[in-house]
């Protein structure tokens, strides 16, 4: 056999090998509860898949609209692909770190997951907190459309959750104040979830100004507006269920 050839790997039925790596210190599953466990997790493993294409068609097609009238940038360019690579890309990938059903993440070890999840989210944070700045400063009144609120309610559920993230990745040593390490693991899911959907709101406005649909057309702009809304919701149906199972725990345990 020439030296570059090695046997093939012995095909193995992939629902025995997710009964066996999934709850390999239990006892093994009855044979449909491990199909129904298979399908759940293609299931989420294809929802993830979908997320990812979602977020590269609107992320990149919010950058040819910023780029559309070419170099140097005005402000709304500067702050549209600022935005959209803080929130919408580095911060959507910084959640998505976290699920077990990620592709690039999920053979990590969960010490890397959690140092990469932090670093996307601070990335993240400061690129869209550096975009809001850019409009607040090109603007002389504020707050007067939803589009602006909606982001006001981001950019402080996003700070917030910045600060109390440093409190989750501490939680041990913070043990000695008498905080439970849950609580603020709990409070952090919570305001990144507000945080991150308000920023999808906030685009959704974005898309629906004027300058945009006419850009983009009215069928295309729905079409984006929908990819915004079905990413955004696969992204925190996650931490979504992390949050009830982490608070169901604390609960229980007082
Ligand atoms: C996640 C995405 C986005 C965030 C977080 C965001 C955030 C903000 C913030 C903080 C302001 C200033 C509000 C104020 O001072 O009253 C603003 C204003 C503005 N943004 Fe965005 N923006 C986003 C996406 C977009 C997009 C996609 C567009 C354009 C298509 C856009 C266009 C504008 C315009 C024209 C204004 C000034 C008018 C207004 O306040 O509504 N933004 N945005």
């Amino acid at each position: 056999m020439p030296p570059n050839i090695t046997d093939p790997p012995i095909e193995r039925d992939p629902e025995i090998v997710f009964n066996a790596t999934e709850k390999s210190n239990q006892p093994p599953l009855p044979s449909s509860a491990a199909k129904d466990g298979y399908k759940l997790n293609i299931f989420q493993l294809s929802l993830n898949q979908l997320a990812h294409i979602l977020i590269g068609m609107t992320v990149g097609v919010m950058l040819l609209f910023a780029l559309r009238n070419g170099l140097p940038l005005g402000a709304t360019p500067q702050h549209v692909i600022l935005c959209v690579l803080g929130y919408h890309l580095l911060m959507a990938q910084a959640i998505l770190s976290l699920s077990p059903h990620n592709g690039w993440s999920s053979r990590m070890k969960l010490v890397h997951r959690r140092r990469v999840h932090w670093i996307l989210q601070v990335l993240g944070s400061g690129l869209a907190l550096a975009g809001c700045f850019i409009k607040i400063l090109d603007k002389d009144v504020h707050w007067d459309t939803l589009h602006g609120r909606f982001a006001l309610v981001s950019m402080v559920f996003t700070s917030v959750s910045m600060v109390n993230g440093l409190a989750s990745l501490y939680a041990n040593e913070l043990r000695g104040l008498r905080l439970p390490p849950s609580l603020s693991k709990l409070t952090h899911i919570c305001f990144g979830i507000v945080g991150f959907a308000a920023a999808s709101i906030t685009l959704c406005y974005g898309l629906d100004k004027a300058q945009f649909r006419n850009w983009a057309t009215d069928n295309f702009t729905t079409a984006i507006i929908i990819f915004v809304a079905t990413f955004t919701t696969i992204i925190i149906v996650n931490p979504f269920i992390t949050f009830f199972n982490k608070g169901r725990g604390l609960f229980r345990n007082n």
